[in-house]
């Protein structure tokens, strides 16, 4: 590797500080750094940030649990006639890094068992086993996961020999990373030979799913829809048949599981129109007036919010596939080499990640089915160890429901 090439571009770009323990390397980490420093775009972190424009945010109409029960068994029959025509994939979007809960390792692996071992993944797996059962059909399962924990999600599976699931209907991909920064976008080092990067947000799922050659394997057993969902959600109820069905049914080219928000200032992502387009929009950019805003039946306008479920048309997908979606700049905690050579593992958020999100895929999509589904009994993420959206809430949600932990 040309080493003043690299000085120059690093020059370029005012990142120079990734060289700083340069001459400490040996000739083959020297190399490693080079490369390394050679592959990142730095275009991309300069790139410009995504700002939620103002567009025209409308209600969007939601299936509630009434109407959802009127039809339940005619969407019930339809979605396991679709799971039963290898219609229908699943993705589990497995390639975060759980940094607000702050355990090394894939956060699937965690165990929520109390008094046996009971882990996440095993968890989701079981839920998509209820679906293999009814519908007597094995459905594809594919893992994203990143360069962080891609082995150990597979060792993890493989030790536990994939919690009974088919592993012939399992597949991992691995997503594609960024590089982190201080908050002042300066590149972070990991270690003193190796630059700082982290995954590079959901959104990319589908563009790495089809890189890995998953595309095509699961469009030749006859996949036409792909239910994409969180790994954090204990509760997740995964290729859920009358989900399936009423989607399908209804045309859209998305569903997308909503819950009723608790509260008009709930802080999560709420389900709406924005331009005529379906979209999700953060909690803080509906203004006062929209969140208590009421519809003609009494009930709040934007009252739906999302929980990373949705069940997307393959077609669609492939149309939008190469359009480039916006850029997400999170502060996160990121581990770094201080200016005097040590690791810092802050406990705070010190720096910025660079993401493309799932949500951004369905603002470019032409319609969507907002299906609602009861919060107690689909809901349960698993974002910190204690307190809102923890590992604690998520137990007590799991007992509430029967699970033995
Ligand atoms: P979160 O936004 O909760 O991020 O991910 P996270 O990385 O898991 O956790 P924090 O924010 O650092 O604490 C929502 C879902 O998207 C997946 C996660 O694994 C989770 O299922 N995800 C997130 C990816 O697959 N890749 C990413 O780069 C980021």
């Amino acid at each position: 590797m040309d080493y003043s090439r690299i000085k120059e571009k690093l020059e370029k770009y005012d990142q120079l500080q990734l060289l700083r323990f340069y001459e400490e390397l040996s000739e083959e980490e020297k190399e490693i750094l080079l490369t390394e420093i050679d592959n990142i775009d730095f275009d991309l972190i300069n790139g410009e940030e995504f700002i939620a424009t103002d567009g025209d945010i409308t209600p969007i109409e939601v299936m509630t649990l009434n109407e959802i029960a009127k039809s339940e068994e005619e969407f019930r029959s339809y979605g396991i006639e679709a799971i039963q025509n290898h219609k229908v994939a699943a993705v589990l979007l497995a390639g975060g890094q759980g940094t607000r809960l702050g355990i090394d390792g894939p956060k699937g692996a965690l165990n929520v068992g109390l008094t046996k071992e009971l882990y996440i993944f095993q968890c989701l797996v079981q839920n998509l086993m209820k679906v293999k059962e009814e519908a007597g059909t094995w459905l594809p399962l594919l893992i994203m996961t990143s360069d962080k924990n891609d082995k150990e999600t597979r060792d993890f599976f493989e030790a536990h020999d994939y919690f009974g699931y088919n592993r012939e209907y399992v597949n991992f991909f691995v997503q594609e990373m960024a590089p982190a920064t201080d908050r002042n976008g300066k590149v972070y080092l990991e270690e003193k030979g190796h630059i700082s990067l982290s995954p590079n947000g959901n959104g990319g799922w589908f563009v790495s799913m089809q890189k890995a050659g998953l595309l095509e394997k699961v469009k030749a057993m006859g996949v036409e829809w792909i239910n994409i969902f969180a790994v954090d959600n204990v509760l997740q109820q995964i290729a859920d048949p009358v989900f399936v069905g009423a989607t399908l049914k209804s045309g859209q080219p998305i569903g997308a599981k909503v819950i009723r928000k608790a509260a008009p200032e709930e802080k999560v992502g709420v389900l709406c129109l924005k331009n005529g387009h379906p979209s999700i929009v953060e909690y803080y950019d509906l203004t006062e007036d929209m969140m208590v805003e009421k519809a003609d039946n009494g009930e709040l306008a934007y009252n739906f919010g999302v929980i990373l479920n949705y069940l997307f048309k393959v077609k669609d997908l492939e149309t939008i596939a190469n359009q480039q979606l916006p850029l997400h700049i999170v502060n996160k905690k990121v581990p770094y080499i201080d200016d005097d050579g040590n690791y810092v593992k802050p406990e705070e958020p010190n720096g910025h990640k660079y993401e493309n999100l799932v949500l951004d895929m369905i603002e470019m999509m032409s319609g969507c089915l907002g299906y609602e589904v009861v919060r107690e009994k689909e809901f349960a993420p698993i974002k910190n160890m204690h307190g809102v959206d923890s590992l604690d809430s998520a137990r007590e949600m799991l007992s509430n429901n029967g699970v033995e932990l």
